[in-house]
């Protein structure tokens, strides 16, 4: 069975790539601020907003596994410098520290969201940001080029979704490591109601019409093994929507 290192494993579809990565016969360490609820093959506490936490974070983790989830996030109504640091510079953090880890043929799976889809708007400053490589220059630049709190969870998904795909094809060419990105539509976990505050009542009614229902986390979670599993070798990359179709009805 393979190692899958999995974070946000505490709540919602964390907790439910783990549960079915288990299922399946895969060791899971699990990556987490708070305290998981389910049973793990091993568990690092750590807030992996910071870059330093993440260091000592890594230093726990096995000396080699096959695949790492990145999946902890959070909402656009936390401050801004959070969301970046979490959602963007933490986790590309995280993954430049786990890549020696992961052999040839490992996975690397970043969940977005629906709400990056429109990465292509802002090509340029996302390929900046991404060109400013460590967690310290990509602070800096985020400090000559503010993002606002309105708009901040949707750029900085945007930011992972332009990232996951340049940065991918040095790595899977060099390392034989494939990355892919993850981008659900609406899903029933704690954070769902933070999205009406974020995007508005009128906005989350609207998608809401262009939907059958929102997710839930179990029909998020297969894609996500699925990408670290063998038969997604070819697949490099790439950002799969999950979402109902949501994202179709944006062309
Ligand atoms: P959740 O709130 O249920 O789980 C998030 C997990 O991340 C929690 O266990 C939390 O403790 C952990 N986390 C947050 N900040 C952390 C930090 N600094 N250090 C360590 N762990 C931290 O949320 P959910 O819905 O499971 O979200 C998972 C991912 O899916 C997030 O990246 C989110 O942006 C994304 N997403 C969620 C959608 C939804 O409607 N629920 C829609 C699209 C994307």
């Amino acid at each position: 069975g393979k190692t899958i290192v999995v974070t946000g494993v505490s709540s919602g579809i964390g907790a439910e790539v783990v549960r079915i990565a288990r299922f399946a016969g895969a060791r899971v360490i699990g990556m987490d601020r708070n305290d998981p609820s389910l049973t793990l093959d091993g568990f690092v506490k750590a807030d992996l907003g910071s870059a330093a936490a993440i260091d000592a974070a890594v230093a726990q983790l096995p000396e080699r596994f096959d695949a790492l989830c990145n999946i902890a996030g959070v909402p656009g109504t936390a401050p801004v410098k959070l969301v970046a640091d979490i959602n963007y510079l933490g986790l590309r953090h995280l993954t430049e520290q786990a890549l020696p880890r992961i052999p040839r043929g490992g996975s690397i799976v970043n969940v977005a969201s629906i709400l990056g889809a429109e990465w292509a708007q802002r090509l340029a400053p996302h390929k900046a940001l991404a060109a400013a490589q460590g967690f310290e220059a990509g602070a800096h630049w985020l400090r000559d080029h503010p993002v606002p709190q309105e708009t901040c969870y949707q750029y900085f998904k945007e930011a992972l979704i332009v990232w996951s795909a340049t940065q991918s094809q040095t790595w899977f060419l060099e390392h034989g490591v494939r990355m892919n990105c993850v981008a659900p539509g609406p899903v029933f976990t704690p954070i769902l109601g933070d999205f009406v505050s974020m995007l508005g009542q009128e906005r989350v009614q609207a998608d809401a019409h262009r939907m059958l229902r929102p997710g839930f986390a179990d029909e998020i979670a297969p894609v996500i093994a699925w990408l670290c599993s063998d038969q997604a070798r070819w697949i490099s990359g790439a950002n799969i929507p999950v979402d109902g179709g949501l994202a179709s009805t944006y062309i």
